[in-house]
């Protein structure tokens, strides 16, 4: 039975092969090692994990900033996509994301991944008449 549970150390090994899977070749400053210290830091309980057996098999790391949530490395392992685990991560985000008083989630898929939006559309995400604009600040 998958369990969702706010991310633990002894989870790390196994969030690590989820993202290695799930975003191969992603850029070095989201890898586990950076990406986890970092959110360990703020808001940590909006860190989660679906475990099945005790084997970590999808994550999403959910951040609220006062005016908007945003969903980052939502990911469910190949082995067990399609049954529902990806929709119930996301709910179980939105739910912490509602009681702190938040009222619109956003999110962002990359270009090369658009077909993902499916998946989202399917729990309810829209597309919005905006377009997404970043900065790196790091030093
Ligand atoms: C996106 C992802 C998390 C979905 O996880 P999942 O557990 O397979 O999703 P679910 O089984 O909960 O699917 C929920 C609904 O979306 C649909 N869906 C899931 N993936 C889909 C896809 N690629 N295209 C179209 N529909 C999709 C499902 O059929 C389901 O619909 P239903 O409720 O009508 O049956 C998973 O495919 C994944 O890890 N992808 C790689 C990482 C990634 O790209 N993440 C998104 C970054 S923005």
């Amino acid at each position: 039975m998958v369990d969702i549970q706010v991310y633990r150390d002894s989870h790390f090994v196994g969030v690590k092969a989820v993202w290695e899977e799930a975003f191969p070749n992603d850029s070095p400053w989201n890898r586990a090692e950076v990406a986890i210290r970092q959110k360990q830091a703020v808001q940590p309980d909006l860190f989660l994990v679906a475990v099945d057996g005790g084997e970590v098999i999808g994550t999403i790391m959910a951040g609220y900033d006062g005016h908007r949530g945003w969903l980052n490395y939502v990911a469910v392992r190949g082995s067990h996509r399609g049954s529902g685990i990806g929709a119930a991560l996301v709910e179980a985000a939105e739910t912490r994301l509602r009681e702190m008083g938040c009222t619109k989630i956003n999110l962002q898929v990359r270009m090369a991944n658009r077909a993902v939006t499916r998946f989202y559309e399917n729990i309810g995400y829209g597309f919005d008449d905006v377009l997404s604009m970043g900065k790196r600040v790091a030093g």
